[in-house]
């Protein structure tokens, strides 16, 4: 597996093209997962990514609580293109709860105020894997950088990218 900083060469200008590569090699023994599916396309990244890899399994959770989303239409443009993304229609609070699976990708990317992005990372990150990947978007928001920045002791091998439309996404690799 190439590591973090190799993988910089592979970044082009937009975050759902880091998305993909990241899920090319995210690791089979964990799973790749989504906090924020959304319907702008990112799962779709996700599962390809991992279709041209390892075929780590993909799970996205969302409460479809932002206006324009809906899990009828991320259903529909996964089956257009052949992918499947396994989702869990609820609140990640409701989520974490459940959740049991180790984590190869832990893409952050729900509700991106300091207190929800905090937890979001807390409740997930026990379950991040040896080597396995942190995603936040978004981080150049305020509070998804103070998140960053607080939880960055954590953290190795970190690099941050901005994407074409100014909208951040950072990621690194778990000690
Ligand atoms: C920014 S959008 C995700 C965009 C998507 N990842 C993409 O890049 O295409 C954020 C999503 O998080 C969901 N969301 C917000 N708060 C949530 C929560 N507490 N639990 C689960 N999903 C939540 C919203 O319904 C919305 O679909």
């Amino acid at each position: 597996m190439p590591n973090t900083l190799s993988l910089t060469q592979y970044i082009q200008d937009h975050y759902c093209k880091t998305l993909h590569e990241l899920a090319k090699v995210a690791s089979p023994s964990g799973v790749i997962l989504e906090l924020g599916v959304g319907s702008w396309g990112s799962g779709v990244w996700i599962c390809s990514g991992a279709a041209e890899g390892t075929n780590c399994p993909v799970y996205g959770i969302d409460n479809f609580s932002m206006e324009g989303t809906s899990v009828l239409q991320v259903l529909d443009s996964m089956k257009d293109r052949g992918y499947s993304e396994n989702l869990l229609v609820m609140s990640t609070y409701n989520a974490h709860r459940i959740w049991n699976c180790p984590i190869s990708l832990l893409f952050i990317d729900a509700d991106h105020s300091y207190e929800a992005c905090y937890n979001d990372f807390q409740w997930f990150y026990p379950s991040v894997i040896h080597d396995g990947f942190i995603v936040f978007h978004d981080s150049e928001q305020q509070e998804v950088k103070r998140v960053i920045k607080e939880v960055s002791e954590f953290l190795c091998d970190d690099v941050e990218m901005l994407d074409a439309d100014g909208r951040g996404c950072y990621f690194a690799k778990k000690k």
